[in-house]
């Protein structure tokens, strides 16, 4: 987009990344449109009453059609998709949804002129071998990121000049409950632990690289005031800080003051999770998105995580409780 005021398609919009996403365009010139699949704000009850709300099933060819004709978008941010690796186990609803739909969004803004942005994944990459170049090849480990390595595909054949691939890392913020993201999820065996049962073993396996929400809203914003010539092909971006879920862990149990209380009721796990295959460290180099926005750092684009998290934490701090003991108290 090299001029203001274009109307934006956001899919997804009801989802973690696309909240944040509303949220930072709602007060912009553009005119955004927001879709959910299976909810959307009630009339008058969105925060963002300049937003305008599509409940829409976008994996079907009618409802897709109608919503582009009515909305008529010079940028569709496209974030929808199924993101959960252990969630992935319908193969027809899989292509449906990660890859057919940015295919047809792709085509959709290469006969229209408009600018498609598709959000993908550092699970497009083994994890063997970071950090991963914007042009490194893709060898996913799971369905999930086969899915999303195809949508990318499908979206640079159908829309070789007017599409970005947007890569980002594991991603936490404003959450509607502790399991929607993977990283706050941590938190969750955290409030029920006890003393005496064995410590819960926490992945120390994994480097992640947890990325706040308002960070990639940030720059999904700035990216769209730059020209699309500039833009086509892939980007990275990624938090600054590196992690493992662990480390996250301990540093929630300092967050939410439990750190003296429970320090040994956690254990770093040295092996690989159970579940879908993840990559060990699919580190992003995220060199073109910096040099396209002026940023000399990453952490000048980056909340640092202990504020990201502490803030996210927040709503849920009342949940926590010391843990039960069946020790007797030392009187003597
Ligand atoms: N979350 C992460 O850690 C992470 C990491 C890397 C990349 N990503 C990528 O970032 C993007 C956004 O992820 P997210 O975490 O925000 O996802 P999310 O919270 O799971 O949200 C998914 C969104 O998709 C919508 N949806 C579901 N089925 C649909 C359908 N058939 N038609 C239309 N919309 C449908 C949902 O609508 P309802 O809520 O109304 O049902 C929701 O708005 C995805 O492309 C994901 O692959 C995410």
């Amino acid at each position: 987009m090299d001029s203001p005021g274009k109307t934006v398609l956001v899919t997804g919009a009801t989802g973690l990344l696309g909240r944040a996403v509303v949220a930072a365009l709602a007060s912009s010139p553009h005119a955004v449109a927001a879709t959910g699949w299976s909810r959307v704000p009630a009339p008058g009850d969105s925060p963002f009453p300049s937003v305008t709300w599509h409940k829409a099933d976008l994996t079907d060819p009618d409802a897709r059609t109608a919503l582009l004709a009515d909305v008529a978008p010079h940028a569709i941010l496209h974030l929808a998709a199924e993101r959960r690796p252990d969630a992935c186990k319908d193969p027809d609803r899989l292509a449906a949804f990660n890859v057919e739909l940015p295919r047809a969004l792709a085509e959709h803004a290469a006969a229209s002129g408009a600018w498609l942005l598709y959000i993908s994944t550092d699970y497009v990459f083994p994890g063997s071998n970071p950090p991963y170049a914007e042009d490194a090849t893709p060898a996913p480990l799971n369905d999930y990121g086969v899915s999303k390595a195809a949508g990318e595909d499908a979206v640079r054949l159908a829309a070789p000049e007017c599409a970005t691939i947007l890569r980002v890392p594991i991603l936490y913020g404003s959450i509607e409950s502790l399991g929607e993201s993977a990283l706050t999820a941590i938190a969750e065996p955290l409030r029920d632990l006890e003393h005496d049962t064995r410590p819960l073993l926490i992945d120390n396996w994994a480097a992640r690289f947890p990325t706040h929400v308002d960070d990639v809203a940030r720059v999904i914003a700035a990216l769209l005031a730059l020209p699309v010539a500039d833009l086509a092909g892939t980007l990275h971006f990624s938090g600054s800080e590196q992690t493992t879920k662990y480390k996250v862990a301990l540093l929630m149990l300092d967050i939410l003051g439990l750190a003296e209380s429970h320090i040994a009721l956690i254990a770093p796990n040295p092996n690989p999770p159970p579940g879908a295959p993840r990559p060990q460290n699919a580190q992003l180099s995220c060199a073109r998105l910096l040099a396209l926005l002026n940023a000399a750092d990453l952490a000048d684009l980056s909340t640092p995580l202990i504020d990201g998290l502490t803030a996210a934490l927040q709503p849920f701090a009342s949940d926590f409780r010391r843990p039960a003991t069946t020790a007797t108290a030392d009187l003597s």
